[in-house]
Protein backbone atom coordinates (compact mmCIF):
# COMPACT_ATOMS: atom_id res chain seq x y z
CA UNK A 1 0.00 0.00 0.00
CA UNK A 2 0.95 3.21 -1.19
CA UNK A 3 -0.21 6.63 1.32
CA UNK A 4 0.36 9.87 -0.09
CA UNK A 5 -0.45 12.41 2.04
CA UNK A 6 -1.07 16.09 0.39
CA UNK A 7 -1.58 19.51 1.48
CA UNK A 8 -4.80 20.58 -0.92
CA UNK A 9 -7.14 18.69 -2.97
CA UNK A 10 -5.96 20.78 -5.86
CA UNK A 11 -2.44 18.44 -5.39
CA UNK A 12 -4.25 15.33 -4.59
CA UNK A 13 -6.83 15.57 -8.04
CA UNK A 14 -3.68 16.57 -9.78
CA UNK A 15 -1.69 13.27 -8.27
CA UNK A 16 -4.31 10.99 -8.76
CA UNK A 17 -5.32 12.58 -12.83
CA UNK A 18 -1.61 12.40 -13.48
CA UNK A 19 -1.77 8.49 -12.35
CA UNK A 20 -4.93 7.43 -14.44
CA UNK A 21 -4.01 9.31 -17.24
CA UNK A 22 -0.54 7.08 -17.24
CA UNK A 23 -2.84 3.96 -17.36
CA UNK A 24 -4.67 5.32 -20.66
CA UNK A 25 -1.56 6.35 -21.75
CA UNK A 26 0.78 2.89 -21.37
CA UNK A 27 -2.84 1.06 -22.40
CA UNK A 28 -5.05 2.93 -24.43
CA UNK A 29 -8.17 0.17 -24.05
CA UNK A 30 -8.25 0.54 -20.62
CA UNK A 31 -10.45 -0.41 -18.68
CA UNK A 32 -11.38 2.08 -16.12
CA UNK A 33 -13.12 1.89 -12.42
CA UNK A 34 -14.87 5.29 -12.11
CA UNK A 35 -16.39 6.66 -8.97
CA UNK A 36 -19.11 9.52 -8.28
CA UNK A 37 -19.16 11.50 -5.28
CA UNK A 38 -17.37 15.42 -4.77
CA UNK A 39 -13.93 13.54 -4.10
CA UNK A 40 -13.53 12.90 -7.87
CA UNK A 41 -14.58 16.08 -9.39
CA UNK A 42 -10.64 17.60 -9.34
CA UNK A 43 -9.72 14.12 -10.90
CA UNK A 44 -11.69 14.40 -13.80
CA UNK A 45 -11.10 18.37 -14.49
CA UNK A 46 -7.84 17.02 -14.86
CA UNK A 47 -8.33 14.08 -17.04
CA UNK A 48 -10.68 16.82 -18.81
CA UNK A 49 -7.35 19.61 -18.92
CA UNK A 50 -5.53 16.43 -19.94
CA UNK A 51 -7.67 15.37 -23.01
CA UNK A 52 -7.84 18.92 -24.11
CA UNK A 53 -4.25 19.17 -24.07
CA UNK A 54 -4.14 16.49 -26.41
CA UNK A 55 -2.21 14.33 -24.06
CA UNK A 56 -4.44 11.84 -23.07
CA UNK A 57 -6.78 9.71 -25.88
CA UNK A 58 -10.00 8.33 -24.26
CA UNK A 59 -11.41 6.76 -27.59
CA UNK A 60 -10.49 3.19 -26.91
CA UNK A 61 -10.96 3.21 -23.32
CA UNK A 62 -14.31 1.42 -21.67
CA UNK A 63 -15.39 2.84 -18.40
CA UNK A 64 -17.07 0.91 -15.21
CA UNK A 65 -18.92 2.43 -12.24
CA UNK A 66 -19.32 1.63 -8.53
CA UNK A 67 -22.88 2.45 -8.15
CA UNK A 68 -26.03 3.90 -8.53
CA UNK A 69 -28.99 4.65 -6.89
CA UNK A 70 -32.43 2.52 -7.21
CA UNK A 71 -34.76 4.40 -8.77
CA UNK A 72 -33.56 7.25 -10.49
CA UNK A 73 -33.59 7.54 -14.32
CA UNK A 74 -30.25 8.54 -16.16
CA UNK A 75 -31.96 11.97 -16.71
CA UNK A 76 -32.33 12.87 -13.07
CA UNK A 77 -29.94 15.28 -12.34
CA UNK A 78 -28.55 13.02 -8.99
CA UNK A 79 -28.38 9.93 -11.06
CA UNK A 80 -24.84 9.08 -11.27
CA UNK A 81 -25.13 8.24 -14.84
CA UNK A 82 -26.37 12.02 -15.08
CA UNK A 83 -23.47 12.69 -12.42
CA UNK A 84 -20.53 10.86 -15.25
CA UNK A 85 -22.15 12.51 -18.32
CA UNK A 86 -22.24 15.74 -17.04
CA UNK A 87 -18.73 16.05 -15.19
CA UNK A 88 -16.99 13.52 -17.65
CA UNK A 89 -18.24 11.50 -20.31
CA UNK A 90 -19.47 14.73 -22.53
CA UNK A 91 -16.07 16.29 -21.89
CA UNK A 92 -13.52 13.67 -23.35
CA UNK A 93 -13.50 11.49 -26.45
CA UNK A 94 -14.69 8.20 -24.72
CA UNK A 95 -17.46 6.28 -26.28
CA UNK A 96 -21.09 6.37 -25.26
CA UNK A 97 -21.24 2.84 -25.80
CA UNK A 98 -18.29 1.69 -23.68
CA UNK A 99 -19.32 3.80 -20.62
CA UNK A 100 -21.34 1.26 -17.91
CA UNK A 101 -22.87 2.62 -14.95
CA UNK A 102 -25.35 0.08 -13.21
CA UNK A 103 -29.21 0.43 -14.00
CA UNK A 104 -30.82 0.83 -10.81
CA UNK A 105 -34.20 0.86 -12.95
CA UNK A 106 -33.71 -2.00 -14.29
CA UNK A 107 -36.93 -4.45 -13.39
CA UNK A 108 -35.36 -7.60 -12.56
CA UNK A 109 -31.97 -6.13 -10.33
CA UNK A 110 -30.78 -9.49 -9.51
CA UNK A 111 -30.14 -9.95 -13.30
CA UNK A 112 -28.81 -6.54 -13.67
CA UNK A 113 -26.71 -7.28 -10.88
CA UNK A 114 -25.47 -10.82 -12.64
CA UNK A 115 -24.96 -9.18 -15.63
CA UNK A 116 -22.89 -6.45 -14.29
CA UNK A 117 -20.24 -8.85 -12.78
CA UNK A 118 -20.33 -10.67 -16.27
CA UNK A 119 -19.63 -7.47 -18.02
CA UNK A 120 -16.66 -6.58 -15.49
CA UNK A 121 -14.97 -10.21 -16.33
CA UNK A 122 -16.10 -10.26 -20.17
CA UNK A 123 -13.92 -7.30 -20.24
CA UNK A 124 -11.02 -8.94 -18.81
CA UNK A 125 -11.51 -6.77 -15.60
CA UNK A 126 -10.75 -3.34 -14.73
CA UNK A 127 -7.42 -1.64 -15.25
CA UNK A 128 -7.30 1.05 -12.51
CA UNK A 129 -10.59 1.32 -9.76
CA UNK A 130 -10.67 4.78 -8.69
CA UNK A 131 -12.99 5.48 -5.34
CA UNK A 132 -13.54 7.99 -2.73
CA UNK A 133 -14.46 6.67 0.70
CA UNK A 134 -17.37 7.64 3.00
CA UNK A 135 -17.34 8.39 6.52
CA UNK A 136 -18.36 4.99 7.53
CA UNK A 137 -15.64 3.48 5.42
CA UNK A 138 -18.03 2.13 2.67
CA UNK A 139 -16.49 2.07 -0.69
CA UNK A 140 -18.92 2.04 -4.14
CA UNK A 141 -21.64 1.90 -1.84
CA UNK A 142 -20.47 -1.47 -0.19
CA UNK A 143 -21.95 -0.33 3.30
CA UNK A 144 -20.40 -1.92 7.22
CA UNK A 145 -21.25 -5.02 7.17
CA UNK A 146 -20.62 -8.50 8.86
CA UNK A 147 -19.10 -9.76 5.89
CA UNK A 148 -17.64 -8.40 2.43
CA UNK A 149 -20.22 -9.53 -0.37
CA UNK A 150 -18.20 -10.36 -3.47
CA UNK A 151 -20.38 -9.69 -6.06
CA UNK A 152 -22.74 -6.61 -7.31
CA UNK A 153 -25.67 -6.72 -5.27
CA UNK A 154 -28.17 -4.20 -4.11
CA UNK A 155 -27.67 -2.69 -0.73
CA UNK A 156 -29.87 -0.72 1.98
CA UNK A 157 -27.85 2.39 2.28
CA UNK A 158 -26.78 3.21 6.13
CA UNK A 159 -28.92 6.43 7.36
CA UNK A 160 -25.37 8.30 7.64
CA UNK A 161 -25.03 7.55 4.23
CA UNK A 162 -28.09 9.21 3.74
CA UNK A 163 -27.41 11.97 6.13
CA UNK A 164 -24.25 12.63 4.17
CA UNK A 165 -25.49 12.67 0.83
CA UNK A 166 -28.56 14.48 1.54
CA UNK A 167 -26.10 17.61 0.51
CA UNK A 168 -27.15 17.04 -2.99
CA UNK A 169 -31.23 17.06 -2.63
CA UNK A 170 -33.37 19.42 -1.80
CA UNK A 171 -34.29 17.37 1.15
CA UNK A 172 -33.13 14.22 3.07
CA UNK A 173 -36.41 12.56 2.13
CA UNK A 174 -35.53 12.81 -2.03
CA UNK A 175 -32.18 10.77 -1.07
CA UNK A 176 -33.16 7.52 -2.55
CA UNK A 177 -32.77 4.36 0.50
CA UNK A 178 -31.52 1.99 -1.81
CA UNK A 179 -28.36 1.24 -4.68
CA UNK A 180 -26.87 -1.11 -6.87
CA UNK A 181 -23.38 -1.69 -5.94
CA UNK A 182 -20.06 -3.54 -7.05
CA UNK A 183 -19.48 -5.50 -4.93
CA UNK A 184 -15.95 -6.24 -3.21
CA UNK A 185 -14.65 -8.93 -5.95
CA UNK A 186 -15.17 -6.15 -8.88
CA UNK A 187 -13.05 -3.99 -6.57
CA UNK A 188 -9.92 -5.76 -5.37
CA UNK A 189 -9.56 -7.63 -8.62
CA UNK A 190 -9.06 -4.35 -10.42
CA UNK A 191 -5.02 -4.47 -11.32
CA UNK A 192 -4.56 -1.03 -9.32
CA UNK A 193 -6.64 0.63 -6.72
CA UNK A 194 -6.59 4.46 -6.31
CA UNK A 195 -8.42 6.16 -3.38
CA UNK A 196 -9.09 9.17 -2.71
CA UNK A 197 -10.29 11.23 0.48
CA UNK A 198 -9.91 14.84 0.98
CA UNK A 199 -11.47 16.89 4.37
CA UNK A 200 -10.53 16.99 7.42
CA UNK A 201 -13.79 14.45 8.24
CA UNK A 202 -12.44 11.90 6.78
CA UNK A 203 -8.99 11.73 8.70
CA UNK A 204 -10.57 9.65 11.07
CA UNK A 205 -12.14 6.99 9.10
CA UNK A 206 -8.91 7.10 6.84
CA UNK A 207 -6.68 6.05 9.49
CA UNK A 208 -9.28 3.38 10.83
CA UNK A 209 -9.29 1.78 7.35
CA UNK A 210 -5.70 1.87 6.41
CA UNK A 211 -3.98 1.58 9.72
CA UNK A 212 -6.60 -0.68 11.81
CA UNK A 213 -7.49 -4.22 11.90
CA UNK A 214 -9.18 -5.22 8.65
CA UNK A 215 -12.95 -5.80 9.39
CA UNK A 216 -16.22 -5.65 7.00
CA UNK A 217 -17.27 -3.13 9.71
CA UNK A 218 -14.84 -0.77 7.67
CA UNK A 219 -15.42 -1.74 4.25
CA UNK A 220 -12.53 0.27 3.07
CA UNK A 221 -9.94 -1.97 4.99
CA UNK A 222 -10.38 -4.72 2.56
CA UNK A 223 -7.81 -2.73 -0.01
CA UNK A 224 -5.26 -3.36 2.54
CA UNK A 225 -4.89 -6.99 1.36
CA UNK A 226 -4.84 -5.33 -2.28
CA UNK A 227 -1.26 -6.14 -4.18
CA UNK A 228 -1.39 -2.68 -5.47
CA UNK A 229 -3.13 -0.07 -3.90
CA UNK A 230 -2.60 3.67 -4.18
CA UNK A 231 -4.50 6.01 -0.89
CA UNK A 232 -4.11 9.67 -1.18
CA UNK A 233 -4.92 11.58 1.25
CA UNK A 234 -5.62 15.30 1.67
CA UNK A 235 -6.67 17.49 5.08
CA UNK A 236 -8.21 20.31 3.13
C1 LIG B 1 -19.68 7.01 -5.29
C2 LIG B 1 -19.15 6.10 -4.30
C3 LIG B 1 -19.05 6.45 -2.86
C4 LIG B 1 -18.31 7.75 -2.61
C5 LIG B 1 -18.28 8.06 -1.12
C6 LIG B 1 -17.56 9.37 -0.82
O1 LIG B 1 -19.67 6.41 -6.57
O2 LIG B 1 -18.80 5.03 -4.69
O3 LIG B 1 -18.38 5.40 -2.20
O4 LIG B 1 -17.00 7.64 -3.11
O5 LIG B 1 -19.58 8.13 -0.62
O6 LIG B 1 -18.31 10.41 -1.36
P1 LIG B 1 -17.71 11.89 -1.43
O7 LIG B 1 -16.61 11.85 -2.40
O8 LIG B 1 -18.87 12.71 -1.93
O9 LIG B 1 -17.29 12.24 -0.05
Amino acid sequence: MLYIEVETYEELSSKASEIIASVVKSKPESVLGLATGSSPLGTYDGLIRAYNNGEVDFSKVTTINLDEYIGLTPDNDQSYRYFMETNLFSKINVRKDLTFVPDGCAEDIENECREYDERISSLGGIDIQLLGIGLDGHIGFNEPCDVFVKETHLVDLDPSTIEANARFFSSIDDVPKQAVTMGMGGIMGAKKVLLIANGKNKAEIVKKAFFGPITPNVPASILQLHPDVTIIYSKN
